[in-house]
């Protein structure tokens, strides 16, 4: 299993090879706008969301055109078979949380992936019908439509149609991962879908199926797609291909407004997302754990620093496997996990001198109290309002199984519960009881779109893909901003690591890191691997620089773009 995660970062890297070396000059500066800007996996879903803005449309708006025009351009991640997370800040201050997330469908069970001994079956969770969770990403932008957005729903999505029309031009880097993904293709699917093909640089792959499906959501609405035709055809295809979701796991589907999860850093204040994600809370716990260190004087990527987050990072990731899941289904003891003096004694054992090792330490004692492949979008609007979407089908291409008729793929979501407690997921995360399988519950996930103010006002959007490391990419480029004084470019292209409690060891890309500190680490009893994982996450932001002007974050990772103005 832990190789199976490896290969998924490993699979996430494979498009990072786009030339990088002329884009670490001494001061880095991302695209910059005076009024509103987009940033996201493709340039086409930046473009279209920037032509609603230019419209007269709001920041959600522009949300639902980007999100849709991602499951055209990004059908690695972006979707109509998957689901999210959105974290917005409105220009009045006002904040809030939506959740698209997949949901198990109602004839899911706990043991739905064991055999008849109790053991994991290899793959069922991942590919094909039964790895697909009920999908949220229509619901979703329709939720965030309904209750913010302005324009109407013909004007925002024309581009998107029409893009899916037109077709798109396949990028080097797209080109590798589809022809990286063809025998997994043909395993899965019965008939020969669009994507097994030979696909090349500068060809362009058109969407007829996926047009027709976007004019029945155009003209119906959110109905379009779960209930009708639509619903009728998807439900059909997947129960043909092995899986249990109905007509009525589709009609039943509902995205939630959530209230985000909400801490102070400093003089930061940070909003990010609630469960069923684990990052805002995980983000939460990582930061307050390492609060009270100086990092700036410590300095950036430094041994102490480095070790420090780490530490930081393997309680929170241990806290996360046991406690965190679906709200609506477990009780969370969000106060007392987020509270001052749980977290000061959780981080009263760690010695600078040596590592705490993760099989000494599981999660904390928290009394329960009364109370209770991903891409990532940010957009700041020419109102002032903010967002922070992520959005998946897990992993890379989902279950790999696509709807020719619908032209889309669906998710493998169902992956991130915990099949079998102690049993890794494809990330390699441990979970317990509080994720384990049940009808129309929604898995854990690790997404973390996450906005900060700071004095009262906007001060970034920023999230990213990445699977368990989308916490800790989320954290270091908060941290590379506001306490090693970097742009938002720059933050975003500075080496990262990441450390999950169990595998214990510390990921980092490779060659980024100062020998000497990973010599260091080692000595003290870190266990560094620069194997795995060529790149770790592709961070999307927006950074509000003092004089107003916003300056974007677009991940070199990947083919990721900014478009402002
Ligand atoms: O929700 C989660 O945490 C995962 N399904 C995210 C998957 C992911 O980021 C894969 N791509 N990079």
């Amino acid at each position: 299993m832990k190789s199976f995660y490896y290969a998924l970062l490993l699979l996430l890297s494979i498009t990072s090879c786009k030339d990088n070396t002329s884009k670490t000059p001494e001061k880095i500066i991302g695209v910059t706008a005076k009024n509103a800007m987009v940033v996201s996996a493709r340039t086409e879903a930046s473009a279209i969301g920037t032509t609603i803005l230019k419209q007269g449309g709001n920041a959600f708006d522009a949300m639902m055109a980007t999100e849709l025009a991602l499951a055209v351009a990004y059908p690695y991640a972006g979707n109509l078979g998957g689901g999210g997370f959105m974290v917005y800040r409105l220009n009045s201050g006002d904040i809030g949380a939506l959740d698209y997330r997949e949901k198990a469908p109602m004839a899911a069970t706990k043991s739905m992936y064991l055999d008849d001994d109790g053991n994991v079956i290899p793959d069922k969770s991942t590919l094909g019908g039964m790895a697909i969770g009920v999908p949220g990403t229509v619901a979703g932008v329709f939720a965030a439509h309904d209750k913010f957005g302005s324009l109407p729903i013909a004007t925002i999505l024309a581009p998107v149609i029409a893009l899916a029309k037109r077709g798109v031009i396949v990028t080097e880097k797209q080109a590798k991962r589809i022809q990286d993904k063809r025998k997994l293709f043909q395993e899965v699917n019965k008939d020969t879908i669009i994507f097994d093909a030979d696909w090349n640089v500068n060809d362009t792959i058109k969407y007829p199926a996926l047009a027709n499906t976007l004019e029945r959501i155009l003209k119906e609405g959110k109905n379009g797609f779960y209930q009708g035709d639509v619903a009728k055809t998807l439900t059909a295809f997947i129960q043909d291909n092995g899986g249990i979701i109905t007509e009525a796991d589709l009609a039943n589907y509902e995205a939630k407004w959530r209230t985000p999860v909400v801490f102070n850093y400093d003089d930061l204040k940070i909003i990010s997302m609630s469960p069923p994600s684990s990052g805002g809370i995980c983000l939460g716990q990582i930061m307050n754990m390492i609060a009270p260190y100086n990092l700036s004087e410590l300095g950036h990527n430094s041994t102490k620093t480095i070790q420090i987050i780490t530490e930081a990072e393997r309680r929170a990731y241990a806290d996360r496997s046991y406690y965190l899941g679906d709200p609506d289904f477990v009780e969370i003891p969000t106060e007392m996990l987020m509270s001052d003096a749980y977290l000061k004694d959780r981080m009263s054992n760690v010695s600078l001198d040596q590592a705490t090792l993760s099989s000494s330490l599981k999660h904390g004692n928290v009394t329960l109290v009364e109370s209770d492949e991903t891409t990532h979008y940010s957009i700041v609007d020419q109102f002032g309002n903010a967002i922070a979407v992520t959005t998946t089908l897990n992993g890379a291409y989902g279950s790999k199984l696509y709807c020719s008729e619908l032209g889309f793929f669906l998710n493998n979501e169902m992956d991130d519960f915990s099949s079998k407690p102690g049993e890794p997921n494809m990330f390699g995360l441990i979970g317990a009881e509080a994720n384990s399988i049940a009808p129309q519950k929604r898995m854990l996930s690790s997404m973390t779109p996450t906005i900060v103010e700071k004095e009262g006002e906007l001060y970034m959007t920023v999230g990213t893909p990445g699977g368990s490391t989308i916490i800790t990419c989320v954290l270091q480029t908060i941290l590379n901003v506001y306490d090693f004084n970097m742009g938002m470019q720059e933050a975003v292209n500075a080496p990262r690591f990441h450390h999950q409690w169990l595998p214990d060891e510390v990921l980092m890309e490779p060659n980024k890191f100062n020998r000497e500190t990973i010599s260091e680490l080692e000595s003290k009893g870190y266990h560094i691997n620069e194997e795995d994982a060529p790149i770790i996450g592709r961070v999307d932001g927006i950074l509000k620089l003092k004089d107003g002007t916003l300056e974007a974050g677009a991940d070199y990772r990947g083919d990721d773009t900014a478009i402002g103005f």
